[in-house]
């Protein structure tokens, strides 16, 4: 099957399907002497196990990543660098009334009409554990990135039409999202959800919701005009992760309604707006606590002067190169199609059959989708880190 490999020389394959005996990852271009232990992938990977909320699903599998190759004595070797995480926890049993079926909001029906069979188990591999290989490799690039100073974060943004408090507002918290399990930047935002995630429960049904991120600490210069734009490549990995229906930066849809003098964003000398590349009105995060671009990365002589912006409405790039501001996105994803309300669907004969989805799932997939996200983002950055080197002689 195509289509399991992203990057160009940070590259990334993964492979497995929810219920066969492993899932995982290879990445390859992944330079030497990074440092990369077993507790940075496992780090990410425990971030995207559910949690014990009422939002979580039941199956509980440890994720403990196994690096097979492309490591030696603590450190990249630059050669593949192979992941395995075991399954553990499947109960294919339960899902066993579903072969025959198409369940609605999920990708039964259309990996059956394109490859004319499909593992029923879990989804196979249209199931979100496969975003386990991703959270892994991204791990082997968040690693890269760090020594760049390059932070990506991510946190759930909003669940079920209930807001987590903006970025600037005086009650968002970072560290908040990551203490409670559904990555809410506030405390009173995650009750509010907690309890609409229960009654949702109760009701056999799902919720939505967006995710925003956040990159700091880049330097000007990253993306690949005019086919891998910066968002062009941002948009196609975070799309690729399975519910996602749409992704916006900066201002983001809002641009559409507003006017040219309310959204440019004025260039101010960087002495005049220190903190911009620390995340603007957002405090630095960890790692990067200069928020400046590391040295020997920024625009080399004779380019044009240090500059900053006064505000991010672009979200961090302008032409699909980034500007030196944070990457700013928020991506929308579907309530889980999986619901254990009856509803009506077809068979493989074309009957009408009605259908109740057994097995363990989430009510709300948005907080463990935060880690994949960012995952997807760090892919991205580690390709284009490396791709900017060949820009000039
Ligand atoms: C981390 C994660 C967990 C997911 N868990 C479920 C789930 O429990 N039930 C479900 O119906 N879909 C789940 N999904 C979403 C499906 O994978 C996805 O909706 C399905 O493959 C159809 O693809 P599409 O929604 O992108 O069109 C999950 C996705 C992710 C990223």
């Amino acid at each position: 099957m195509g289509g399991s490999s992203f990057g160009t020389l940070f590259r990334v394959s993964t492979f497995g399907e929810s219920h066969g005996p492993a899932l995982g990852c290879v990445v390859d271009g992944c330079p030497a002497g990074i440092p990369l232990s077993v507790e940075d992938i496992r780090r990410d990977l425990q971030r995207r196990r559910p949690g014990r909320g009422a939002g979580s699903t039941e199956r509980n599998e440890d994720d403990e990543p196994e690096i097979l190759s492309g490591v030696y004595e603590g450190k990249t070797l630059g050669t593949p660098i192979a992941i395995l995480m075991r399954n553990k926890d499947q109960r294919s049993e339960d899902y066993g009334a579903l072969n025959d079926l198409y369940r609605p909001g999920h990708a039964d029906w259309t990996w059956e009409a394109k490859y004319g069979l499909r593992d029923p188990r879990g989804g196979g591999r249209s199931s979100g554990r496969e975003t386990a290989g991703r959270v892994a490799a991204g791990a082997v690039a968040r690693t890269f990135l760090a020594r760049r100073g390059i932070v990506v974060q991510a946190w759930t943004a909003s669940i079920g039409g209930i807001y987590a408090p903006l970025r600037g507002d005086e009650d968002f918290d970072p560290a908040e999202a990551e203490r409670n399990s559904l990555r809410v930047p506030g405390k009173r935002a995650a009750e509010l959800i907690e309890a609409r995630l229960a009654e949702l429960k109760k009701a056999g049904d799902s919720a939505g919701g967006l995710v925003s991120c956040r990159i700091s600490g880049l330097s000007p210069g990253l993306g690949e005009p005019v086919f891998d734009k910066l968002p062009a490549i941002l948009g196609r990995a975070v799309l690729s992760i399975g519910a996602c229906k749409g992704i916006q930066f900066g201002a983001g849809f809002a641009a559409a309604g507003s006017t040219g003098s309310a959204h440019n964003d004025t260039p101010v000398r960087k002495t005049e707006n220190p903190g911009a590349s620390a995340g603007g009105t957002g405090p630095p995060p960890p790692g990067n606590e200069t928020g400046l671009p590391p040295e020997g990365e920024r625009a080399l002589p004779p380019g044009p002067p240090d500059i900053s912006f006064k505000t991010n409405n672009a979200g961090g790039t302008l032409g699909g190169i980034s500007t030196g501001m944070d990457v700013e996105f928020q991506a929308a994803f579907k309530p889980v199609a999986s619901i254990s309300q009856p509803q009506r669907t077809l068979d493989r004969s074309g009957a009408e059959r009605e259908l109740s989805v057994l097995g363990r799932h989430d009510v709300c997939i948005v907080p463990r989708v935060v880690p994949v996200v960012e995952a997807m983002a760090a892919l991205v950055l580690a390709d284009l880190v490396l791709r900017h080197r060949t820009a000039r002689a």
